[in-house]
């Protein structure tokens, strides 16, 4: 088929190549210049692995233009895949699907999925925000895709969830079936409302789990007991679990703080508290403040130096919206401490833009030149195999904190740092022939 794709962003792009990869001919609607003309040019504007090299292979199916007449009128069919952020003051931001849809107003025989995650509501105003008296050819798609293996979780979905009106066509979602024919998964075709719902709380209950765990990180640092033994000990209990249970500095990203905010102000409109949905926002912000001030009391008053190893919100992205990474850096220059950062993936220009100040260089023992602390910010394979020795000889100060709980502690230990994780024993710099392990001091 002939397919439009408008928004080449995360989802965009893994959505528009994957169907290039299945034989059909994919061209993207693009509004941001700068991201067209790298598509243009033939270069992936995002980091996710294995989608430059796609987009290579299948370069002569695929298309880049700007507006979506250029490109819809000669479509099969159409996804949308612009950004639903939300606004500063905790409400959806629906500028993007508003723009995108206005530019189909003028293609009313066009078939249109919406892959954009939308607040509950949203979509029974398709139809009237594309102009249209019809929902005949309209349908919702939420993608659940992971930055970092967005490629395979495209290709093997958990499920496929179909969101469709009452007037919705059989030939519409035969159409959306034949895209989406060589996805083997359980399909669900549900109402568009209770599509919405299903991705906000999808998005939305991962998130709390992240937070509980991430409190009882923090209960455990005080009680001077290791999290993991306590994650350990409840994973057995196959109502609980070990899966999305890992302690850090905090969740970031574009989906999961968003998808709090987008529950609160749904459940705001409907008059239900969504208690758990906000306890869970607020212990994200505590868990990133509680890390950075532990960090802080590591640091010199008068202005120390910390390398920042990892920026994106996650390993196998570069990715920096919402990173808990940024928000350390941000936080640390406040404070007046320079942070020189390294990440193999995060251009340093928009690290730059991301958090102004900040020194980026191209290797991780370079950033710990004379550092007063080394602080991990994002899993990044590599940084689990950090030369630690070299790490501690390079340091003003031996102090390492792990927000993503990959170093082994007593390997830090015995490299000659003192090591702070998450929810972890601290373990101190080990003095030539010493072994000091301990639990945290209660000071800490
Ligand atoms: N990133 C993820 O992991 C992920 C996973 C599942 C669902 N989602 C959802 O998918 C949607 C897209 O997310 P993303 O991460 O790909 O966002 P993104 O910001 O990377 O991409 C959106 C793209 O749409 C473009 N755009 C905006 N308005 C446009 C218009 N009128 N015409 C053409 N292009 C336009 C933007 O310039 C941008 O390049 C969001 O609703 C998000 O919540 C994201």
């Amino acid at each position: 088929m002939r397919v439009t794709i408008v928004g080449a962003g995360y989802v965009g792009l893994v959505t528009g190549v994957s169907l290039a990869v299945d034989g059909h001919h994919v061209t993207f609607v693009e509004a941001e210049v700068g991201r067209r003309s790298e598509l243009t040019a033939g270069t992936v504007p995002i980091e996710e692995p294995g989608l430059a090299e796609a987009f290579q292979q299948h370069r002569d199916s695929i298309a880049v233009v700007e507006r979506i007449g250029d490109a819809v009128s000669d479509s099969d069919f159409t996804f949308v895949a612009v950004g639903t952020p939300i606004s500063d003051i905790g409400e959806p931001d629906l500028t993007q699907l508003r723009s995108a849809l206005d530019g189909l107003r003028d293609c009313p025989a066009a078939h249109v999925s919406v892959r954009s995650t939308l607040p509950p509501g949203t979509s029974l105003r398709l139809p009237a925000l594309m102009g249209r008296s019809s929902s005949e050819r309209i349908s919702t798609n939420p993608e659940f895709l992971r930055q970092g293996t967005a490629l395979h979780d495209y290709r093997n979905p958990t499920r496929v969830v179909i969101g469709r009106f009452a007037d919705t066509s059989q030939e519409h979602l035969e159409r959306l079936d034949e895209l989406l024919g060589a996805l083997e998964a359980p399909r669900l075709r549900v109402d568009v409302t209770t599509a919405e719902l299903v991705k906000n709380v999808a998005n939305g209950f991962l998130a709390l789990k992240l937070s509980f765990v991430n409190e009882v990180a923090a209960l455990s640092e005080e009680y001077g007991v290791d999290v993991q033994d306590v994650l350990d000990g409840i994973a057995f209990d196959p109502r609980i679990g070990s899966s999305y249970m890992r302690p850090g500095l905090g969740f970031g990203g574009s989906c999961l703080p968003k998808e709090l905010q987008v529950l609160a102000a749904a459940g705001r409109r409907k008059g239900i508290p969504m208690h758990v949905a906000r306890a869970a926002a607020q212990v994200n912000m505590e868990q990133q403040d509680r890390f950075v001030r532990q960090l802080l009391r590591g640091l010199p008053p008068g202005g120390g130096r910390v390398a920042l190893l990892g920026l994106s919100f996650k390993a196998d992205t570069d990715d920096l919206r919402g990173s808990p990474s940024i928000h350390v850096a941000r936080r640390l220059m406040d404070a007046g401490h320079e942070v020189v950062a390294h990440d193999p993936a995060v251009r340093p220009d928009r690290a730059r833009s991301a958090a102004p100040g900040i020194e980026v260089v191209a290797d991780p023992l370079e950033a710990c030149d004379g550092a007063d602390a080394v602080v991990i910010g994002t899993e990044w394979p590599l940084y689990r195999e950090l030369p630690l020795e070299r790490v501690a000889a390079r340091l003003r100060q031996p102090l390492i904190f792990d927000g993503r709980n990959i170093i082994d502690p007593d390997r830090a230990g015995a490299a000659g740092l003192t090591y702070t994780g998450v929810g972890r024993r601290r373990v101190e710099a080990a003095r030539p022939g010493d072994t000091l392990v301990g639990p945290r001091r209660p000071e800490d």
